[in-house]
């Protein structure tokens, strides 16, 4: 068995089995922010993921993923069902999402839940070498730092939230909150996305567990547990250079011919999911259509919306509603060999992601709540040219960092409408100076920023974050909202 001095354990590994057209089992990429952003990272490095594979039964033997080991961990049928689907995406994904649909609570889900962390906690303590560093991804393995803290003591361990941690009024909810919270407290470094994640956590830890806690150090067990805000982020520099390649403006220039050389191309790429504001855009759409301020003949959208989580209710009633409402709009508006709206399920290669960007004048990001949504940042950095107007929800948490969007309010509708006009009318001069701006940002912002502010957070003696950052100077790591200082003296690593 190989033993790693870094362990990523997450849900998913970064690859898939789905079955070819000849019926083969191929690997691939899968679509999501969590992957998205650490398979870059890691990629030649020598680490191990935990996670699992994306069937049932048991877990599949892989091969290594440009140099990282890959350890499946299986689930069963039940498993799925119930800690994946139920308790990870029925109850706490709608919870930490403002509930903006309604959370379930089932006694058997939470069982499930329990299993399935330890199943990952035994993975990562059998593959973790003495002292290594393991890093815990997202709310499906909340209790898995206490697990393995309590397998193994030697280990120094991170937990990082991808998604919106909520406020307390919504987190009490939860029948097994205090399990939860102490589930994470395992760990020797909470990150969040944003800072009021971190200060909602310290007010419950303070409220439900009545541990000392302010909004960087808890005290637990007679440890201190750093919490603080990591923004996530992507490959900026790896996407521009995609985008710039030849083959892709090519192909960027190809796609506006066939979608009939419009003035304007306005773009959106989700997830199918209830978070990311799919329906109220379509309806700011129609309404724009209905009242001529935006005409098919010189205006299309393009919808990517790749399905997800496709067995649980919820994303079935909303798949089924936004199919029916695209079809209405183009039934209403399109026109013969003109439809107002291109509608994509499928999953792209980044190349083919990378030519939508560069084709779209206008991209529309507006979720309802978002823990992050780096769709956003790959927009901004495949605008090489400095062009494109980027329409932003307030609730995404990028829209912390990419202030220079044109930023919206998705429950408001005429609000939302107001922004897509500006958005599409806006001076080509305005259109420059706020892209500029984000791409600057983005370009000092990357995902090995943040891999270097959260590692050396974590592991201040530093090792780890060299061989991890390739050409870094270690000593020059700083914490986002802190002074400048060295990775191996990082006190306070929240943001607040
Ligand atoms: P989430 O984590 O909720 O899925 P993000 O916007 O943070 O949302 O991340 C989504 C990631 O999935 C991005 O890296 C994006 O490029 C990728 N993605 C989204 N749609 C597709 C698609 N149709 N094909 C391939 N990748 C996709
Ligand atoms: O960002 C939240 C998240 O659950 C990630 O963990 C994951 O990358 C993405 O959404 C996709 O979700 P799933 O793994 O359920 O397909």
């Amino acid at each position: 068995m190989r033993h790693s001095s870094l362990v990523v354990v997450a849900n998913r590994l970064p690859i898939d089995d789905s079955i070819a057209p000849d019926g083969a089992c191929e690997w691939r990429r899968t679509p999501g922010g969590l992957v998205s952003a650490l398979h870059p990272l890691l990629r030649h490095t020598p680490a191990t993921w935990v996670g699992w594979a994306g069937g049932t039964g048991p877990a599949p033997t892989l091969p290594d993923v440009d140099g990282v080991h890959m350890r499946a961990v299986p689930l069963t049928a039940e498993d799925l069902r119930d800690h994946y689907e139920g308790f990870a995406n029925s109850t706490l994904w709608p919870l930490y999402h403002d509930a903006v649909e309604q959370p379930e609570h089932h006694r058997r889900w939470w069982e499930a839940y329990q299993r399935v962390n330890r199943r990952f906690a035994e993975a990562a303590a059998e593959v973790a070498e003495p002292g290594a560093v393991v890093w815990v991804q997202d709310y499906h393995l909340h209790l898995l730092p206490g697990l393995l803290r309590a397998m193994r003591p030697d280990l120094r361990i991170g937990f990082f939230l991808h998604v919106p941690f909520p406020p307390p009024e919504l987190f009490m909810q939860l029948p097994r909150r205090a399990e939860l919270l102490r589930g994470m407290l395992g760990a020797d470094l909470i990150g969040f996305q944003r800072v009021q994640a971190a200060h909602n956590f310290a007010q419950l830890v303070a409220k439900v567990l009545s541990l000392p806690a302010t909004d960087r150090r808890i005290g637990v067990d007679g440890r201190v547990v750093r919490i603080g805000a990591f923004p996530v982020s992507i490959d900026t520099a790896e996407m521009a250079a995609l985008a710039a390649r030849p083959d892709v403006a090519a192909r960027a220039q190809r796609l506006r011919q066939d979608l009939g050389r419009p003035e304007r191309v306005i773009l959106s790429v989700d997830r199918m999911d209830y978070t990311k504001g799919i329906e109220q855009r379509l309806k700011a759409y129609s309404e724009l259509l209905a009242s001529g301020h935006v005409k098919v003949r010189d205006t299309v959208l393009v919808q990517v919306a790749v399905p997800s989580r496709e067995r649980v209710g919820q994303y079935q009633i909303l798949r089924e509603r936004v199919e029916r409402e695209v079809g209405r709009i183009n039934g209403e508006f399109g026109r013969v060999g003109e439809p107002a709206i291109h509608y994509l399920t499928q999953p792209f290669d980044r190349a083919e992601l990378a030519a939508l960007y560069r084709v779209a004048d206008v991209m529309a990001v507006t979720p309802l709540r978002d823990g992050m949504n780096l769709v956003a940042k790959e927009y901004v950095a495949a605008r090489v040219d400095d062009t494109g107007a980027l329409l932003l929800s307030e609730f995404a948490g990028t829209a912390a960092e990419l202030s220079q969007a044109y930023l919206v309010n998705p429950h408001d509708l005429e609000g939302l409408k107001e922004g897509l006009l500006a958005a599409l009318h806006a001076a080509p001069a305005d259109v420059s100076r706020r892209m500029r701006a984000m791409r600057a940002h983005l370009h000092e912002h990357d995902i090995r920023a943040w891999a270097r502010s959260y590692l050396s957070a974590l592991d201040e003696t530093g090792p780890l974050v060299r061989r991890l950052v390739s050409g870094t100077d270690a000593a020059s790591i700083t914490v986002p909202g802190q002074p400048d200082r060295s990775a191996t003296r990082v006190e306070h690593p929240s943001g607040g």
